[in-house]
């Protein structure tokens, strides 16, 4: 039987986050500079985008540009700014044709300006598309991104418009930049690093975490399913026991 009929489509994660890891690995394995790495990532991010939206999930957050990766060679950062662009130009068309709607976390005004310009243009073109939502997190990180809802929210109670008293964990999430979407429910990461590197870090509060050894040039629908049927063989119990599911 193959994989994806293994899949419990009545019970797919609404939102699955994947952190992209393991294109310099992958370079150096193929004996090549680290950018034919990022190069040959591209594939992987179309087959998953593809795949999730076939099967039905509403979302899919991808890890692209962590702040921390500003430390990167500065040849290496141009490279990978340069292919956001070009990889967004090319696969407008067949985000459109999928009804698949472009959005972004980070602070993304800190991009090139080029970057920063056609990121802005994707996301208004294909603004009107509901099968699925491709949430690209770029120059993100999720301790930046709590600040800013802190301060956010600080400077609303300054100004009187809400009281901290009543604050909760939903007007929280409501000021993160994720506000509006369902929190993740499968996080996966790829080339075998067990750890979450400043991602999502409030929303993955109660996420299934899937670690896999592929690296992310290699991760291919297959690879997807099987997170998927993974997840779907774990038991989720919120705090309960497992006599109260
Ligand atoms: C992930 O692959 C892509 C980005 C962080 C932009 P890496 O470039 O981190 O690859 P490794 O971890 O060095 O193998
Ligand atoms: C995390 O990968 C960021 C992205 C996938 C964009 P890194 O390769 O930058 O993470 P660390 O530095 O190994 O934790
Ligand atoms: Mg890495």
């Amino acid at each position: 039987m193959d994989l994806k009929s293994k899949i419990n489509l009545e019970k797919l994660p609404r939102h699955i986050a994947v952190i992209m890891d393991g294109n310099g690995r992958w370079a150096k394995e193929h004996g090549m500079p680290r950018v034919f790495g990022h190069r040959n990532g591209v594939k992987a991010v179309r087959e998953t985008t593809e795949a999730c939206t076939e099967l039905g999930v509403e979302y899919l957050t991808l890890y692209a540009f962590s702040t921390e990766n500003w430390k990167r060679p500065e040849s290496e950062v141009n490279a990978l700014m340069t292919l956001l662009v070009e990889t967004i130009k090319k696969e407008i068309k067949t985000l459109n044709e999928n009804g698949v709607r472009l959005r972004a976390i980070g602070d993304i005004s800190r991009l090139p300006g080029k970057s920063h310009k056609t990121l802005l243009q994707a996301i208004e073109d294909t603004k009107g598309n509901t099968r699925m939502t491709l949430v690209l997190a770029l120059n993100y990180s999720a301790k930046w991104e709590i600040v800013e809802a802190a301060r956010k929210l600080a400077k609303a109670a300054k100004a009187g418009e809400i009281d901290p008293a009543e604050l909760g964990e939903e007007a929280f999430a409501n000021a993160l930049s994720t506000s509006g979407m369902p929190d993740p429910e499968l996080l996966i990461r790829t080339s075998g690093e067990n750890r979450i590197s400043n991602f999502l870090l409030w929303q993955i509060a109660y996420a299934e975490l899937y670690f896999t050894p592929t690296l992310w040039p290699d991760f291919r629908r297959e690879h997807l399913y099987q997170a998927i049927i993974d997840f779907q063989h774990r038991e989720r119990r919120f705090g309960k026991t497992s006599e109260q599911l």
